[in-house]
């Protein structure tokens, strides 16, 4: 794959998507200006569903699609699993214990996933069972890292996963050290990415959690929503 200059790693439901017309208006603006945008797609959604989404929704085909909140890339214009990242993914990695200790959780109900790439859940009131729960798996000695988003998705990740560790994989190994990335997201699943030091951006119609977040030199928080917002940002940081 060619490297290209720029380089756009944005998050798909309630990012990249939530407005057709602001995603229009976005696609036409690199196409205008005629600079050449890597795409990369960083979804919690698993390969099927996000493939889906992309269909269903009209978007570009990216150049990396990152699935499952940062636990596998697909790369190539096939889309083919980059297995490097996968073994590295199954290192220390023990989903069977994740799952039997989760039994002792009722509220957390498990997420029908089609792989144990990761292991989610959602609940419905948190009262204090997430950090509970975490702290079981810290003291079972189970590896993992945790992602709490949108007042009720769990994620368990993989302990080197997420989408910041995986985003920073992509910048290493598939760009140019100079490349102009934006990263872009809406709910607790981006704060992992956001956090890098890049230019970032926060979209105007963003969860609560990301709205509590700590600024950093180059985190821009939009004013407009969804594609719009990813839009406002990039004439900020790139016109
Ligand atoms: C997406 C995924 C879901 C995940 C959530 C938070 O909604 O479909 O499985 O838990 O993102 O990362
Ligand atoms: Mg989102």
């Amino acid at each position: 794959m060619r490297k290209k200059p720029y380089m756009l790693a944005t998050d798909l439901d309630g990012t990249l998507v939530g407005d057709q017309s602001a995603l229009q208006r976005l696609l036409q603006h690199y196409e205008e200006s005629s600079i050449e945008v890597e795409l990369v797609y960083i979804t919690g959604r698993h390969y099927t569903s996000a493939t889906s989404l992309i269909a269903l929704e009209n978007l570009p085909k990216p150049d990396i699609l990152i699935t499952d909140v940062g636990a596998a890339i697909y790369s190539s214009e096939k889309l083919t699993e980059d297995t490097t990242w996968e073994k590295k993914m199954l290192m220390n990695w023990h989903p069977e214990r994740i799952i039997r200790l989760s039994s002792f959780f009722p509220a957390l109900k498990r997420q029908t996933l089609p792989s144990t790439k990761r292991i989610s859940f959602t609940i419905d009131q948190n009262d204090g069972i997430v950090k509970q729960f975490e702290n079981a798996l810290v003291e079972e000695n189970i590896p993992h890292k945790l992602i709490y988003s949108s007042n009720r998705d769990v994620d368990i990740l993989p302990e080197n996963s997420g989408k910041g560790e995986a985003l920073s994989y992509i910048l290493q190994n598939y760009a140019n050290d100079d490349v102009k990335v934006l990263i872009a997201g809406d709910s607790g699943n981006d704060i992992d990415m956001l956090t890098l030091g890049h230019p970032s951006v926060i979209v105007g119609n963003a969860q609560l959690e990301l709205i509590q977040m700590e600024n950093h030199p180059y985190l821009y928080r939009a004013t407009e929503h969804f594609a719009g917002g990813i839009h406002e940002a990039w004439l900020h940081f790139y016109k």
